[in-house]
């Protein structure tokens, strides 16, 4: 091995040095661990750049993930207060708003789930939740956005088949049309749920209502309050026989949420309960040796470019729920800042080139952040933006702040209860495929869908 290669190799594995090492009850050096970590993870963004598209993110990285992003850092804003951010993260949203101002904007039916434009949606609704700055007047309106999102998920609402619910993807040309997934109809029960607390407005609440019985009648969701990823429709057979029953920490969160909104807004106790249920169960199996991890694929380093951000949102909505219905905060709290310190930790790393096929890391040397946290805080040298994501989210999810507004207490956001596109004008548009369109936020347990039509999708249009 060359000399240089040699250091090439080491620089790769280098740890130590410049780790973050974070006093965890002091704010100030949350604070600044927050703000470098938030560093690294904007060096993987090239979206406002002169010429880029902003809400897009690099290569492998998807559509999805980016909406994702934009949330975390409207939560970087909200918690740490500042704003540095604030003006690519309003252009981003804006762009990808697209022109019926609903986030499915025409590049992306190539490959639009409805998880893929839920993830956007609950980005607008934390802005509107937040008061974020909002955007022009001319310009699309944060509450208007998430109930355009809405009153199309609504319209997509399938009695058909399973007996309702809303299927993986928007269009019937695209992979996965036959399949009914958790992540899908967590995101319409999120976004109902909050929109009914927003407003005021009880048709969002009879919805997320619908959603959950739906969730729970199809056998998705469990007496233990297991979250299962999916079930495919098939012709003369009921749709709990083909159940894809993989557990991901973001469908527990999803619905927890949404259900600690529920639990907040009617202040009815059957929503407590169900809260406590989906909790106590998620503590359980996303957990290990006290720190948050993804079971189904953590500890085989198995889990893909999606797969390793879930569970960031999943400590983000700990947080809320924390925060919406405190008396649950002692078994949240001290969970998330254990997790954060370690998490931290593991921002120790000093790549030195890309790993290949990736973007390369741009942040302070010594603070890139690896994805397990299972091995205490080493670096386990992979990098990118599910895993800086993660580790501003769990440091994120160690602060306190005001909590969510409505229309009633302070929310400034315009609002359309009659929002919304057309999801059909949208099919006509065809741009040539880039890496960057392709699949979303749903998940590859569905490996065997995916084997059998991928890529051929594209040229049934
Ligand atoms: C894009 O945002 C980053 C992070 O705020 C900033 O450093 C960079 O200068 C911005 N690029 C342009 C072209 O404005
Ligand atoms: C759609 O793609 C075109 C061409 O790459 C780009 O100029 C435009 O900004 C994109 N629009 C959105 C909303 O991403
Ligand atoms: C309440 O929400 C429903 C469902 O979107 C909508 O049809 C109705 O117009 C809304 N009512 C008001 C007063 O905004
Ligand atoms: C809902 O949440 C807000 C903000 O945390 C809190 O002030 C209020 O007491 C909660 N209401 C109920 C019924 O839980
Ligand atoms: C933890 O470290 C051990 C030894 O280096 C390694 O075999 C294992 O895969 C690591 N665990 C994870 C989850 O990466």
């Amino acid at each position: 091995m060359k000399f240089s290669k040699l250091l090439a190799g080491l620089g790769l594995m280098a740890t130590a040095a410049n780790a973050i090492d974070v006093q965890i009850d002091d704010e100030q050096s949350r604070k600044e661990a927050a703000g470098t970590v938030a560093y690294g993870l904007l060096g993987f963004y090239y979206g406002n750049n002169t010429g880029d598209v902003p809400g897009n993110l690099p290569s492998p990285y998807y559509w999805w993930l980016c909406g994702a992003m934009m949330g975390t850092l409207i939560d970087y804003w909200h918690f740490t207060g500042d704003d540095s951010y604030n003006d690519l993260v309003k252009q981003a949203m804006i762009h990808q708003a697209g022109v019926d101002q609903d986030f499915l904007p025409a590049n992306q039916t190539r490959a639009m789930g409805n998880d893929d434009q839920g993830f956007w949606a609950m980005t607008g609704m934390l802005a509107a939740e937040y008061k974020f700055p909002d955007p022009p007047e001319d310009g699309p309106q944060w509450l208007s956005i998430v109930q355009a999102v809405f009153n199309e998920f609504a319209s997509r609402w399938d009695e058909e088949h399973c007996g309702g619910g809303l299927r993986w993807q928007v269009f019937d040309f695209n992979v996965g049309w036959n399949y009914k997934n958790s992540v899908s109809n967590g995101c319409f029960f999120n976004i109902a749920s909050r929109l009914a607390r927003y407003t005021g407005n009880d048709s969002y609440a009879d919805w997320a209502e619908t959603v959950w019985e739906w969730e729970n009648e199809v056998g998705l969701m469990t007496d233990k309050y297991e979250l299962k990823d999916g079930v495919t429709i098939r012709d003369g057979q009921d749709c709990r026989e083909d159940m894809d029953p993989t557990q991901w920490s973001y469908n527990s969160g999803v619905w927890l949420h949404g259900a600690a909104i529920m639990s907040n807004y009617t202040d009815d106790a059957k929503w407590k309960t169900r809260v406590e249920g989906i909790l106590n169960y998620g503590l359980d199996l996303f957990t290990k040796d006290g720190i948050i991890f993804e079971q189904q694929c953590e500890t085989w380093n198995t889990c893909d470019d999606d797969q390793r951000s879930f569970k960031g949102y999943y400590m983000r909505w700990l947080a809320a729920v924390a925060q919406l219905i405190p008396e649950l905060a002692d078994k949240i709290v001290p969970l998330l800042k254990n997790t954060a310190v370690i998490a931290a930790g593991a921002c120790s790393g000093s790549p030195t080139g890309p790993i290949a096929g990736y973007p390369p890391f741009k942040g302070h040397p010594g603070t890139a952040c690896g994805f397990t946290w299972l091995n205490g805080s080493t670096f386990d040298n992979k990098f990118g933006v599910p895993e800086s994501m993660n580790a501003l989210a769990a440091l994120l999810s160690t602060f306190e702040a005001d909590p969510p507004v409505s229309a009633d207490t302070g929310g400034t956001s315009k609002g359309n209860p009659g929002a919304g596109g057309s999801d059909e004008e949208k099919v006509r548009v065809f741009q040539p495929i880039t890496t960057g369109d392709r699949a979303g936020a749903g998940i590859l347990t569905t490996i065997i869908i995916c084997g059998v039509i991928g890529g051929s999708a594209f040229l049934i249009i």
